[in-house]
């Protein structure tokens, strides 16, 4: 089969300067919902038709698997579709879908597919409560489809009709030519109309059969920013449902937001408010917070991810606890049983099991060890200016509150750092550190008062 995505509209009522489909829908562009779609069924050529921010579009979707043809001016559906032609294959079917409309199961587009099968005209249609705009299929008196009618060249009765095109068909290929050249542009917006082919069937002795998808949402596409948020909750409301049924506890499924993949084990329960975006993967009984945002992000199996917590990537072991308002960033590696709390922030650092840095530290460019404590305020100087530099920290270290780790160096097992310690040189294993400071005291100190004006 073949597949061709019309995407070279230019979304005026977006009123941006991002070609339409590039517009992002969970966190990617509409566009690329439609190629996914369509890649699930394994179609043996793809053309995506790109107009409007042409090269913009192919940038942003090229793949290996995906050709472009240009429709240089909008003439209309027929004419963009006629500019796919030269790279489709004649022998089988092609599937026109619109990049536009993100949101088609590939249930519904399989259904059209096989009733349609290789050489009858399919059309996927939808009954709706408001048909304007839309382009009406109109049956004659046995219920066979006569023809489709735009909204703009339809009379009174026609307009009446709330069964509508949605744009979406499936025709045999070897036919199309013939079928796309003979479109004339006598109507009202002056524009070549695929929706014209099924008189052109009709006269060829082509079949034409309908198909409805199984639900309304599947069809809606996306013409302005209220028309994208609503398809965003829409969508955002399936994934939530999917989770829910996959045993998932969400404390609220209107208040959760899944831009990329959530993958999660049993038990797990998420609070409000929270986002989630690339791929991110939660244990057994793994348990979020509200108000947490987690990207790119494997959590271990019984950890628990507290209040306000930031994950732009990382990896932990079973039994973690995260928060509140933590933040790991990519390549922050935890063992089992380790603790990262309020306000601490990991990058590119390994945390080995059961290792706490539980207030206000900074761990960059670190081997940490395991059961190591990391006090309150401890700051790994990761960077001279130029380069950055690794700490290593052994197993049970103890560092004190207030310790600056000026990398590199190297801290050896079992190492006590005093509070308040700068540790610029390497530290053997079983030693204290600490650099020596005399404490001042003064008798009688009496305290500057304000001034008064
Ligand atoms: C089209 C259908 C209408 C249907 C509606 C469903 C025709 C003539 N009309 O109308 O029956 O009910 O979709 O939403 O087909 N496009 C191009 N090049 C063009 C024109 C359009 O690539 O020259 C693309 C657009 O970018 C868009 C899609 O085709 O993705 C649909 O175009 P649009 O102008 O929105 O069609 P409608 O007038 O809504
Ligand atoms: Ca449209």
């Amino acid at each position: 089969m073949n597949i061709v995505i019309l995407a070279a509209g230019r979304g005026k009522r977006m009123r941006s300067p991002l070609p339409k489909v590039l517009h992002s829908l969970a966190g990617k562009p509409l566009l690329a919902h439609v190629i996914d779609t369509a890649r699930t069924l394994s179609p043996t050529r793809l053309v995506v038709v790109v107009g409007h921010g042409g090269d913009k579009v192919r940038e942003t979707v090229g793949a290996p698997d995906v050709q472009f043809a240009v429709q240089d001016r909008q003439l209309g559906t027929g004419h963009a579709v006629q500019q796919a032609l030269p790279l489709l294959d004649p022998s089988v079917p092609t599937l026109v879908l619109y990049g536009d409309v993100p949101l088609t199961r590939a249930s519904t587009l399989k259904r059209l597919i096989d009733a349609a099968g290789a050489d009858r005209y399919g059309v996927l249609t939808v009954t709706v409560g408001d048909q304007t705009g839309y382009g009406r299929i109109v049956r004659d008196a046995s219920g066979k489809v006569k023809k489709i009618v735009e909204q703009k060249d339809a009379n009174e009765q026609e307009r009446r009709i709330a069964e509508i095109n949605t744009g979406i068909v499936l025709t045999p290929t070897r036919t199309l030519e013939a079928w796309l050249a003979s479109l004339k542009n006598d109507n009202a917006q002056g524009e070549f109309y695929l929706t014209d082919i099924v008189e052109r069937t009709i006269e060829t002795g082509v079949e034409v059969v309908t198909v409805q998808p199984d639900a309304e949402w599947e069809t809606l596409g996306v013409n302005s920013k209220v028309q994208l948020a609503e398809l965003e909750r829409i969508h955002q409301r399936n994934v939530a449902n999917a989770l829910l049924d996959a045993g998932v506890t969400l404390m609220d499924p209107a208040r959760i937001d899944v831009r990329g993949t959530l993958e999660c084990g049993t038990d797990v329960s998420i609070d409000v408010n929270c986002v989630f975006e690339g791929h991110v993967t939660l244990g057994d009984n793994v348990t979020i917070g509200p108000n947490c945002v987690i990207r790119d992000a494997v959590i271990g199996a019984g950890s628990r991810v507290e209040t306000y917590t930031h994950i732009e990537g990382g990896k932990t072991g079973a039994n973690v606890v995260l928060g509140p308002y933590a933040r790991l960033r990519p390549g922050a590696t935890l063992g089992d049983e380790a603790h990262i709390g309020n306000f601490v922030e990991v990058k590119n650092a390994v945390l080995g099991h059961g290792s706490k840095a539980n207030h206000l530290t900074y761990i960059g460019d670190s081997d940490i060890g395991a059961r190591v404590n990391v006090g309150a305020g401890t700051i790994t100087c990761n960077y001279d200016g130029a380069n950055k530099h690794r700490t290593v920290i052994e197993d049970d270290v103890f560092i004190g509150s207030d310790t600056q780790l000026v990398a590199p160096v190297r801290v050896g097992r079992g190492v006590t750092i005093a509070a308040g310690t700068t540790v610029w040189k390497d530290v053997g294993a079983g030693e204290l550190v600490l650099n020596e400071k005399v404490q001042v005291s003064k008798a009688g100190y009496a305290r500057p008062v304000k001034k008064k004006s």
